[in-house]
This record gives structure tokens, C-alpha cells and sequence, in this order.
């Protein structure tokens, strides 16, 4: 029988959505999920913060309308973004030179993003190699072409930066670039201050168009660390656009909770920006979501539950600190091999194993250890007791 959807084949599923359902069924008693990037306790859970629980009771009171808040969303939560990206006092934010937006979640800011890129006649869109599969889908289906620069060296396991610029070199003037804040995913190997502002410059004088993404920010070093090297980026090129997630740092993963933002050396080019990313945004969900930016606003409007979250934040990221030692310090001592002591100078949720996708597949069917093809672990997705055990695992198989 024919039909109007005869011309579409399956595709195949999500890997990454496809991992986390393939660990839910498994029912073998000795499993270790460090698949999808979900920050997760000592128990293996990823409970509402204590700060996002008092902060939705009070929402709950006061909240007196569901009314539509208008095409920027909760403007207390993008203003309170401004401030952790740009900082309180930025000059930029008084000569009207930032515009920011709600979005829902990260990858909401991306395709406001990618979609103001295309608006400003950008055609290709340059991704590290590698970076989140979900960077080029999103190009992709903007209809715009991507193509990849070097960004990890795999001999030492830290940044690129002469490989990521040879390469940048090939790109044309008015391209787009995406570049990962804090805690690249997959490789947790971050640019330095001095290579942002060396990447800064150089893009600047290229004429390349940069999106800054900034999905982990807290994860690293603490908050004010974390966004220097975003801002010396900025005061070196003068220009970038900016998407925020706060699905990781505030444990809002379902909430979409994100925002968009972009600074440009004079405020009439941002005025005319701001009505092209609410056009866009009013085009794709014609108005932001309301509950997580509303969390978050509530949160970052109040000392106290201000300080709780970033208490909570801290000992997530120490818990990160203390697996990441712990699970090099039991693979160095297992394979000799140093390179597996960059795990430590890396940062965040993720690492990168030098593992085939076969080794990954091979890892999953015969040791019940999840991990997507690129190799990349979720240092979060560990606990102390289980890290001897996934240790021998890895050091078994590499
Ligand atoms: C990840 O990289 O695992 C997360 O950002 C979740 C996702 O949507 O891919």
C-alpha cells in the first residue's frame, strides 16, 4: 500500500538515547552506566537539588498566572545569566552591546544561535573534533554544511590550540565556529586562558562568526574560574554569541532551562540582532518555557537559596575531583600507561578512553560497562566501591 510516508527509511536510533534505554534493560546484577551525561550520587541517583525543591514550593505560592511572559522569557533569569557570563558591572551590559533570551535548554540557545548565524549569511559551521553529536545535528538541520577542526591532541591529552587554529585557518571569512566552554564534551580537556585569548584574536581577525557553548559552568574549577576563559575569549574577539544550559549546574535536566545570549562591538548591530532572535524564537516555539528559568531566577534572587545551590554545586564538582583521581590513579597502576593521568587534569563529567566503538560495543556486551562509541565515560556515573571493578574492566580491554 502506498502512503505519504513511503519515502522515509528508519534511521537508526539516538546512540546516546539509545544507551540509556539499553542499560535500563539490562538485567544483569553487575552493570555500570557511564553513558548519558546526567550527573548521579553515591547511590547512582540524580535527585531534585534542595535549592530547585524550595525554590519551586515558593514559585508555587506566589505564583498567581500562567500567562505568556513575553518573547525574551523570564527576563530576571537572563538577566542573572548575563551576570554570570558577562559579569555584574560589564561595560558591554550598560552601552547595550549583550541581548540574551530563554530557550528551551541548551540546545533550544543553540538553534537560536545557529539560527542568527544564518540570518548573518553563515554556510558553514566549524565543530571540534571531536564534540557532542547533537552540535552538528543542529547545524545540520538548520541547513547549513559543518566541517571540524583538530581540538584534543591524543598524545598528551590536553588542547590543540596550533592544530585547532592550522585548521581554523582553512575556514572563510564570515564562517561560524562552535567552541565548548568549560568541560569539553566528550574529552574534558579545556582551552587555557592564554589559548582563549590567543583563539579570541585570531578569530577576530579572521571575521569568523563564534558560538560559545557553555553547558558545564560550576563543573570544573567553581563558577567565577570557569567563565574567565569565556570572557577573555570575549575581550579578545569583541564579538560571540553565548548558549547557556543550566540543565547540568542546577540539575534541570527535563526542565530545558537555557538561554541565549550574544555580545557585538556596537549596539545598534545588537538592536537589530535582538528582533532577528526573537523572530526566530517566535518562528521555532513562539514563546519560551517558563517553569525551569523560572527556578533558576528564583534561586539566583536570593541569598540563601543562592548559597545552598552553590554549596550543592560544590560537592558535586568535588565528587567529580575525587573519581577522576581515583579512577586514573587505579589505571595508571593497572596499565602503566601515563597518558591515563591526564584524567585528572581534565574536567567535568567526561573523559575520553582510547576505545574503538567495537571495544565500546565489546565492553557493554561482555562486562555490563555503558559507554557511547567515541570511548567517552561520565566520570559522574562512578562511585568509589565500583571504580577497582570498572578499573580492571578498562584496563583489561585497552
Ligand atoms: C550528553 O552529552 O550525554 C548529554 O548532554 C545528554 C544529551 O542530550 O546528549
Amino acid at each position: 500500500m502506498t502512503s505519504a510516508f513511503s519515502p522515509l527509511s528508519p534511521l537508526p536510533p539516538d546512540a546516546l538515547l539509545g544507551l540509556m534505554t539499553a542499560f535500563r534493560e539490562d538485567d544483569r546484577a553487575e552493570k555500570f552506566d557511564l553513558g548519558v551525561g546526567v550527573y548521579k550520587d553515591d547511590q547512582g541517583n540524580t535527585p531534585v537539588m534542595s535549592a530547585v525543591a524550595k525554590a519551586e514550593a515558593l514559585m508555587l505560592q506566589r505564583q498567581t498566572t500562567k500567562v505568556y511572559e513575553g518573547p525574551r522569557g523570564n527576563v530576571d533569569f537572563c538577566n542573572a545569566i548575563e551576570d554570570f557570563v558577562f559579569g555584574v558591572d560589564a561595560p558591554v551590559r550598560k552601552e547595550g552591546r549583550t541581548l540574551s533570551f530563554t530557550a528551551p535548554g541548551g540546545c533550544g540557545a543553540l538553534s537560536l544561535g545557529v539560527g542568527l548565524m544564518r540570518r548573518l549569511g553563515v554556510k558553514k559551521v566549524w565543530v571540534s573534533d571531536p564534540t557532542w553529536p547533537n552540535h552538528p545535528k543542529v547545524v545540520q538541520s538548520a541547513g547549513l554544511t559543518t566541517d571540524s577542526y583538530r581540538y584534543a591532541d591524543p598524545d598528551t591529552g590536553t588542547a590543540d590550540r596550533a592544530g585547532m587554529l592550522e585548521d581554523l585557518a582553512k575556514a572563510e571569512r564570515g564562517d561560524g565556529v562552535i567552541v565548548q566552554g568549560p568541560c569539553h564534551n566528550p574529552t574534558g580537556i579545556d582551552l587555557t586562558l592564554d589559548d582563549w585569548r590567543a583563539v579570541g584574536a585570531f578569530v577576530k581577525e579572521r571575521g569568523l562568526i563564534v558560538m560559545l557553548d557553555v553547558a558545564y559552568h560550576g563543573f570544573a574549577h567553581g563558577l567565577d574560574k570557569d567563565i574567565a576563559g569565556v570572557r577573555a575569549f570575549i575581550d579578545a574577539a569583541g564579538e560571540a554569541l553565548i548558549s547557556y544550559s543550566c540543565s547540568k549546574n542546577f540539575g534541570l535536566y527535563r526542565e530545558r532551562a537555557g538561554c541565549f545570549l550574544a555580545v557585538g562591538e556596537t549596539a545598534d548591530g545588537i538592536a537589530a540582532a535582538t528582533t532577528h532572535v526573537a523572530d526566530i524564537s517566535r518562528a521555532t516555539w513562539s514563546m519560551p518555557p517558563a517553569h525551569g528559568a523560572g527556578i533558576v531566577a528564583t534561586i539566583l534572587g536570593d541569598a540563601a537559596l543562592r548559597a545552598e545551590w552553590e554549596a550543592e554545586l560544590t560537592s558535586m564538582r568535588e565528587r567529580m575531583i575525587s573519581l577522576r583521581q581515583a579512577l586514573s590513579g587505579e589505571l595508571v597502576q593497572r596499565t602503566g600507561s601515563n597518558l591515563l593521568a591526564s584524567l585528572t587534569t581534565q574536567n567535568g563529567m567526561f573523559s575520553q578512553l582510547p576505545v574503538t566503538p567495537e571495544g565500546a560495543k565489546a565492553l557493554r556486551e561482555e562486562s555490563g560497562l555503558y559507554m557511547p562509541g567515541s570511548g567517552r565515560i561520565n566520570i559522574a556515573g562512578l562511585n568509589l566501591k565500583d571504580i577497582p571493578r570498572v578499573a580492571e574492566i578498562i584496563a583489561t580491554a585497552l
